[in-house]
């Protein structure tokens, strides 16, 4: 595929990305075999990782998605964005195994407001896996069960993650030329 003139190099291949998740299919079926799965996304980021995760475990697996929105703290506390749930998931996970699946962990902020939301509906058990985890950026600590890549603290797309909207159909992730940032923001947006 060739390349559009925003992305400044690719850091995994298509090939890559799909092996490592084929990796990591594997170490969670073998973690939760003889049970069942639940994988949770978060909309809309999620989505295209979740499914090639789904694909590759080899362990019986139901998926539910939720969709969260942030707000901003006033710019001049310092203080960080805000998340609620926009869209909840259809259905209960009391007493269910739990997989949140992440498009990526930063600051922690996102994940550590879905896990205590998630926590307190009762799963028998909740754990992370998150495609891409740039613990350069990390705030708040938050427990990554399993990962497929650790990143450079660069903005990046593909595979689900978009700069505005775009680019969330790329088969490999890349770093965005900052030049094509507006205010080249790390974090423009949190869905
Ligand atoms: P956190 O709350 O700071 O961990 O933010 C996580 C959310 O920020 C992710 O779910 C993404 O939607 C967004 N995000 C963070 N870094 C990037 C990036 O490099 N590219 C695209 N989206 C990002
Ligand atoms: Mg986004």
């Amino acid at each position: 595929m060739t390349q559009p003139p925003e992305i400044e190099r690719v850091l995994f291949t298509e090939q890559q990305v799909s092996q490592r998740i084929g990796e990591v299919a594997a170490e969670i079926s073998e973690k939760f075999r003889g049970r069942d799965l639940k994988l949770i996304g978060v909309l809309k980021g999620s989505v295209f990782f979740l499914t090639a995760l789904a694909r590759a475990i080899s362990i019986p697996v139901k998926i539910d998605f939720l969709a969260i929105s942030s707000f901003s703290g006033p710019a001049e506390s310092g203080a960080p964005g805000m998340v609620r749930i926009a869209k909840d998931l259809d259905d209960p996970i009391e007493d269910e195994d739990v997989l949140l699946v992440e498009d990526i962990v930063d600051t922690g902020f996102t994940t550590r407001y879905l896990l205590k939301t998630l926590a307190g509906r009762g799963p028998r058990s909740l754990a992370i896996c998150t495609l891409l985890d740039r613990t350069a950026r990390r705030i708040v600590q938050v427990p990554v069960a399993f990962r497929c890549f650790e990143i450079p603290d660069r903005f990046v797309v593909g595979c689900g993650l978009d700069y505005k909207q775009l680019y969330r159909n790329l088969g490999y992730i890349a770093v965005m030329n900052p030049a094509h940032l507006n205010q080249a923001p790390l974090n423009p947006e949190k869905d």
